[in-house]
């Protein structure tokens, strides 16, 4: 579902991982339920729409019985209805902001980098991120999971966006740069020195491949998923 710069790719890397496509929904106008009804079975969709699409095709797959790989950002809010609806239907969900490897490893990072930090009050972190001017969410799905895990971990009450006015809320820097694939930064800074973990994505055939990756991994699945059952990361948190 969606046939934009994402879709393009995850075609391109399924087909060379010897899959076959039976559909591709580009027309935004044409109801989910509908286009789901006019090939034959499929065993997984892979979803890259925008965050207005996003919740309703997802729904059209449970009720289709289909199990669901969905990398659209924007659309969270309505995560937790999309799986009361997954359970309901027994079906099938794995939805990331981001299915790059490097990206998973990163946050692995950041949670293990900020369960250390966290003893030295002298160290405040930032995030910035940046991206093609043609994104329609901001921040980025990648950030706010960014910003989730170092909140919960350090205590903070929230983030705001391009700004640091209020001392107890984590700052979410944003840009938007012609070409920019995707860059994250979580930077933790000091009175005399920082320390900076960042990923930076050269093109989107990482993010395709963790998708198709999740759709290999969740078809004959029933349940929701996530990346880490899909790369197999288990956390130590004692590590
Ligand atoms: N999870 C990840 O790893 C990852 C990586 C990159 C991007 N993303 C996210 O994936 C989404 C897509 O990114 P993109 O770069 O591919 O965007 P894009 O180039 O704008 O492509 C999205 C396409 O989906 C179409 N679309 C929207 N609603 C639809 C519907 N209901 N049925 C069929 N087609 C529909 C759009 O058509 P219109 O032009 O008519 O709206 C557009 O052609 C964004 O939310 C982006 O943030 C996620």
């Amino acid at each position: 579902m969606g046939y934009g710069r994402m879709g393009r790719m995850v075609e391109h890397v399924a087909l060379q991982r010897g899959h076959s496509i039976v559909g591709i929904k580009s027309d935004r106008s044409e109801p989910p339920d509908v286009w789901l009804q006019k090939f034959g079975p499929a065993d997984v969709v892979i979803e890259f729409t925008s965050p207005d699409s996003a919740f309703d095709n997802i729904a059209a797959c449970f009720r289709a019985g289909i199990p669901v790989v969905s990398g659209t950002t924007g659309w969270q809010k309505r995560l937790s209805e999309a799986e009361a609806l997954c359970r309901a239907h027994q079906g099938a969900m794995i939805a990331s902001s981001n299915f790059s490897l490097g990206v998973h490893l990163f946050f692995e990072l950041n949670r293990w980098l900020a369960r250390r930090m966290i003893k030295f009050p002298e160290y405040r972190p930032v995030i910035l991120e940046s991206h093609h001017t043609g994104k329609k969410d901001m921040p980025s799905g990648t950030a706010v999971q960014l910003a989730q895990d170092l909140i919960q971990i350090s205590g903070q009450k929230g983030w705001q966006l391009n700004s640091a006015e209020q001392e107890d809320l984590l700052s979410v820097f944003s840009s938007r740069v012609p070409g920019e694939v995707g860059r994250h930064q979580v930077i933790w800074t000091s009175q005399v020195d920082r320390l900076e973990i960042r990923h930076h994505a050269f093109s989107r055939e990482g993010f395709a491949l963790g998708a198709v990756m999740a759709a290999e991994f969740l078809a004959g699945r029933q349940g929701m998923y996530s990346m880490r059952d899909v790369l197999g990361f288990t956390e130590d948190s004692s590590e």
